[in-house]
C-alpha cells in the first residue's frame, strides 16, 4: 500500500522548481512502478486528470492509454481542447468516446436532481468499462487523486471518478498526485507545459451542465446553456475577471417566460448568471460584478442564444443558497 500521508516536512511546491523536481522524482517512480506495463486513465479535462496525464506521458509514454468519455454535458470546447493538447501537442495514446447520445437519452424526462447524477455518473462508469473491456493488458489504473480527496473521503474521488469499477476491471493503481494539495497541482501543470486555461480551470462538477440545466435536460436548453456559459466565460475574460472570481457559469432553468421580439411575442427560457467567492465551497458570497460586464454578458446572450428572452443574476449567498441550483 503506497503512503498516503504527506509527511509533515514536505515543503510547498510553489516555485517552477520545486515543480520540476517533484516532477522528476515522480517520473522515476511511476517508471519503477510500472515497469513495461499499461496503464488506464479517464482524462476528464479537469485540471487533476489533465496533469497525471501530462506526467504519465512524460513517464511512460505510449504505455499511457487516456479514454475521455464525452458524456454530452461539457462546456463548449471541452472535448476539443482535451483532443487538441493530448492528441494533437502531446502525442498521446487517447481513445475519445462520444458517448453524448446515450446519456442524454438515458436523462430524458428525469427531473429529480439526484437522481440526474446517479445516471451521470452510473453511465460514466459502464461506457468507461465498455472501453477498458476492449483494451488488452492493461495493469494499472491512474487517477488523479489529490491530498483533499484523501482528507475528505478516504481516497475516494468525489467526482468523476471510476472508483465503482465492476470487479472483473480490478487494477493496481497509480495515483501520483495523492500528497499534494490543488495549488501544488497547478503548479505541476504549468511546469508540464500546459495551457493556462486547462491549468487554472475553475471548478467544474463531474455531472456537468447536467446540474445547471434545471429540471428533466432537454437538447434546446442545453444548447442555450452551453452558448450562454461560453459567453459569460469570453466576457469574464476580456474584463480580466477570470481568476478573481472563484467559480461562474449559466443556469437555464425549466420554465419560461414573455418576452416580445421583432415586433412578435415571444416564449422562451430565462438564463441565469451565477457566480461566487469562496475558500472552501461551504459558504459563498456574491461579487458585485461591474455594470457594464452585467450588461455585455446579457447583450450578447439576448442577440446570439436562441430561445432565450430573460438574463438574470442570481445575488444569493451560501447559506442559503448552494452554488449550484440543483
Ligand atoms: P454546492 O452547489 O453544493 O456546490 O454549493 C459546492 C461545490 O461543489 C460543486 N458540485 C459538485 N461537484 N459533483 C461534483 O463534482 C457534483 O455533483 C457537484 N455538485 C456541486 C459545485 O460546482 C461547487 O463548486
Amino acid at each position: 500500500m503506497e503512503n498516503n500521508t504527506r509527511p509533515a516536512d514536505m515543503r510547498r511546491i510553489n516555485t517552477p522548481q520545486l515543480a520540476e523536481s517533484f516532477l522528476s522524482e515522480q517520473v522515476a517512480q511511476v517508471r519503477q512502478q510500472v515497469g513495461d506495463k499499461k496503464v488506464l486513465l479517464a482524462l476528464s479535462g479537469g485540471v487533476d486528470s489533465s496533469v497525471v496525464a501530462a506526467l504519465l506521458i512524460r513517464a511512460i509514454g505510449k504505455q499511457l492509454v487516456c479514454v475521455h468519455v464525452n458524456h454530452g454535458l461539457m462546456r463548449k470546447g471541452e472535448s476539443e481542447q482535451v483532443i487538441e493538447v493530448f492528441k494533437n501537442q502531446l502525442d498521446a495514446n487517447l481513445i475519445y468516446v462520444d458517448a453524448s447520445d446515450r446519456f442524454l437519452d438515458l436523462l430524458a424526462g428525469v427531473d429529480e436532481p439526484e437522481q440526474k447524477r446517479k445516471i451521470i455518473g452510473g453511465e460514466f462508469i459502464q461506457v468507461f468499462a465498455e472501453e477498458a473491456r476492449k483494451l488488452e493488458g492493461i495493469t494499472f489504473l491512474a487517477q488523479g487523486t489529490i491530498y483533499p480527496d484523501i482528507l475528505e473521503s478516504d481516497g475516494v474521488k468525489a467526482h468523476h471518478n471510476v472508483g465503482g469499477l465492476p470487479e472483473d476491471l480490478e487494477f493496481q493503481l497509480v495515483e501520483p498526485l495523492r500528497l499534494l494539495y490543488k495549488d501544488e497541482v497547478r503548479e505541476v501543470g504549468r511546469a508540464l507545459g500546459l495551457p493556462a486555461s486547462m491549468v487554472e480551470r475553475q471548478p467544474f462538477p463531474g455531472p456537468g451542465l447536467g446540474v445547471r440545466c434545471l429540471g428533466a435536460i432537454t437538447r434546446d436548453r442545453l444548447a442555450a446553456l452551453r452558448e450562454s456559459d461560453a459567453i459569460l466565460r469570453e466576457e469574464f475574460d476580456k474584463a480580466g475577471l477570470a481568476g478573481q472570481v472563484w467559480q461562474y457559469f449559466t443556469v437555464v432553468p425549466d420554465f419560461r417566460s414573455t418576452g416580445v421580439r421583432d415586433g412578435k411575442r415571444a416564449y422562451d427560457w430565462p438564463v441565469i448568471i451565477r457566480a461566487v467567492n469562496t475558500v472552501d465551497a461551504m459558504t459563498a458570497t456574491v461579487p458585485e460584478l461591474p455594470w457594464a460586464v452585467l450588461q455585455a454578458i446579457t447583450g450578447r446572450v439576448l442577440a446570439e442564444v436562441p430561445g432565450v428572452c430573460r438574463v438574470l443574476y442570481d445575488l444569493t449567498p451560501k447559506p442559503v443558497g448552494t452554488i449550484e441550483w440543483e
